[in-house]
């Protein structure tokens, strides 16, 4: 049989919680680890391009145009930019702020509005074992491709107030999603800025139970909240765990990433 890319969204309709951390340091990893990997940027800010040192309105075309069919993209490729042996990326930048009201109120050209996604990641799919996507923290139009498009989502749980709430909205969403995309499942819910106070530790209990209840996975890992990670990655220009030779002090902000891939069952 033919090879086909496996498809994994990190997801949340809360910003701030590590979507984008997780979802390049995951493509990092794969890509490191000898998987050919093609990182989709579909949210607006852009910071798939910042992750990799590459600023997103430098890039002439983007995740948009091909979304959108772009007329002066001559082949799918001249969207991709490759960033390192294994990992190509697909950016994406202030265009995707209009994708949903461009695409609205032209319905006429855009019959089939949920599957614009799905389409893009076809003509990919066989050039890649993984297609990693990095997602905008909102449920709109992106969100229905992303959930009609891929088989994998995972979900970053940051132990805050009104969190718990978000995490059964997005459950809830993805769920009416199986109905037209029976690929479609919660592979993870992984707990991000974890700090050792008791609240955060109740709010972790409260949604591990209800993961349990919903029998969806729950990670045995968590990322620490440090604010050392943030200023680290603020000055690299690729994810933590493409980088080798780290301290001692840093090799754990790696090593949980690492941890992750495997517990997601991507890598043996
Ligand atoms: N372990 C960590 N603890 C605290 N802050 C972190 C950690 N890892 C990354 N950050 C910072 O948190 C911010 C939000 O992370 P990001 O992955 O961009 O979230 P999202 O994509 O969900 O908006 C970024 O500035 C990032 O550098
Ligand atoms: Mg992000």
């Amino acid at each position: 049989m033919e090879k086909v890319a496996r498809s994994v969204a990190f997801s949340s309709n809360k910003g701030g919680v590590l979507k984008t951390s997780l979802a390049v340091n995951v493509a990092g990893a794969l890509a490191t680890n000898g998987k050919k990997t093609l990182m989709i940027d579909m949210d607006n800010q852009g910071n798939v391009a910042t992750s990799f040192g590459k600023d997103p309105d430098d890039i002439e075309f983007t995740i948009y145009d091909l979304l959108t069919n772009n007329p002066e993209i001559k082949s799918v490729q001249d969207a991709v930019i490759n960033v390192s042996p294994n990992l190509d990326i697909i950016v994406a930048n202030d265009d995707m702020a209009y994708f949903e009201i461009d695409v609205l109120t032209d319905k006429g050209n855009y019959p089939n509005y949920f599957n614009l996604l799905k389409n893009v990641i076809k003509k990919f799919e066989r050039d890649y074992d993984f297609i990693v996507l990095d997602t905008p923290p909102a449920m709109g139009l992106i969100a229905a491709n992303i959930f009609d498009a891929v088989q994998d989502v995972v979900i970053p749980f940051q132990p805050e107030q009104y969190a718990f709430r978000s995490l059964v909205k997005t459950v809830d969403a993805i769920t009416k999603f199986r109905e037209s995309n029976s690929d479609l499942k919660i592979i993870d819910v992984v707990p991000t800025k974890v700090r050792n106070t008791n609240l955060h530790r109740a709010f972790l209990d409260a949604a591990k139970n209800y993961c349990k209840t919903q029998q969806i996975p729950f990670s045995k890992l968590e990322i620490r909240d440090t604010v050392k990670y943030g200023e680290m990655t603020a000055r690299l220009s690729i994810p933590i765990t493409m980088m080798d030779d780290l301290s001692k002090t840093l090799e754990p902000y790696k090593s949980v990433y690492d941890d992750l891939v495997h517990e997601l069952g991507y890598l043996d």
